[in-house]
């Protein structure tokens, strides 16, 4: 077991609801075991800049049932030029901290894999993202809370789509990947979901307008991943305006809101759970891994893998959205 006396924490990227309650676990669960917190703020971009702030327990009161993140964020340009990583080196080094707690996404776990094969510093990363997309992980810190405000969000416009007869787009985050839409469609009972992961193999359009999708019924909702790949809403409600003009389509794009709010329960306790797992892992002498959740269980996942694979979305769950939508 290494002799570590100081960590330092820092959430970075898009912000996720449950990163404060990681932050939280992080820091009571490292002080308790005797080792110093210091709080870096905005990131990457506060480590450079020197935003960096002794932590107790009172620093993390109050703060799991918030969203956002009390340690704010920021997508940092310095960090990825080796004149920035230096400087963030140094500032580590000025205030004795041994190792580093980082929480975010892709991009987050791209720059601390960079920064710690670069110097040989021991970094803990948490999966903190709405998009459920990094690989050796079943669910990741904010996931879950997204996934409930965009069920909220699709039972009210179903109101309005059931009351003009409406075909509604209406489109989720999620960059490149399609765990929010799909489980979003499942969850809020729509007819189908365009993602991504399908949208390069057929023209899932097509296929729902072909299919009669909407035979039976005088309203329909379709979740849509934003982004090029699937056209976003915009651009499927564009599609739709050529190839099938007869029906009365509408889009609505849920943006920001779904970053927002509370964290549910599920996520206040996978953050929870993760923030203690970091600890536990600088301690057992882990360096540059992802903690993880399979199964219920707690896993350290090698940065290289989360990064580079490519996490695939449940078979089973399209067709679960296909039986239940005809
Ligand atoms: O990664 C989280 C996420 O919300 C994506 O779903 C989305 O594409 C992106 O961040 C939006 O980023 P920004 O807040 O910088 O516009």
């Amino acid at each position: 077991m290494t002799m570590v006396k100081c960590i330092g924490i820092l959430t970075s990227g898009g912000d996720a609801p449950g990163m404060n309650a990681a932050i939280r676990a992080v820091t009571r669960t490292a002080l308790f075991r005797g080792i110093a917190v210091k709080g870096i703020y905005r990131g990457y971009k506060g480590l450079i800049t020197n935003e960096i702030e002794d932590f107790n327990n009172q620093s993390v009161s109050n703060i799991i049932q918030r969203g956002g993140t009390i340690l704010k964020t920021a997508r940092s340009e310095e960090f990825r030029t080796p004149e920035g990583r230096k400087t963030a080196y140094d500032r580590l080094m000025e205030h004795g901290i041994d190792a580093l707690v980082t929480i975010g996404g892709d991009g987050t776990l791209t720059g601390a894999r960079i920064f710690a094969q670069e110097y040989n510093y021991p970094i803990v990363g948490l999966p903190g993202t709405i998009d459920n997309d990094l690989y050796g992980t079943d669910t990741t810190i904010g996931f879950d809370t997204a996934l409930n405000t965009i069920m909220e969000c699709v039972d009210k416009i179903r109101d309005t789509a059931t009351s003009h007869d409406r075909l509604f787009f209406i489109e989720v985050m999620g960059r490149e990947a399609g765990f929010l839409a799909l489980n979003g469609a499942i969850a809020s009972g729509a007819e189908a979901a365009i993602v991504p992961e399908i949208s390069m193999e057929k023209d899932q359009l097509a296929e729902m307008i072909e299919t009669g999708f909407r035979k039976s019924k005088s309203s329909s909702i379709v979740l849509v991943t934003e982004g090029d790949i699937t056209g976003g809403a915009m651009g499927i409600a564009e599609r739709m305006k050529i190839e099938y003009p007869q029906f009365d389509v509408r889009v609505s794009i849920l943006g920001h809101l779904q970053r927002g709010g509370s964290p549910t329960a599920q996520d206040r306790i996978l953050a929870t759970r993760m923030g203690v797992a970091a600890i536990d892992a600088i301690q057992d002498d882990q360096r540059n891994v992802m903690i993880g959740v399979q199964n219920d269980n707690i896993v350290y996942v090698p940065f290289s893998k989360a990064i580079k694979n490519i996490k695939k979305i449940n078979p089973d769950l399209i067709n679960t959205l296909e039986t239940v939508s005809h």
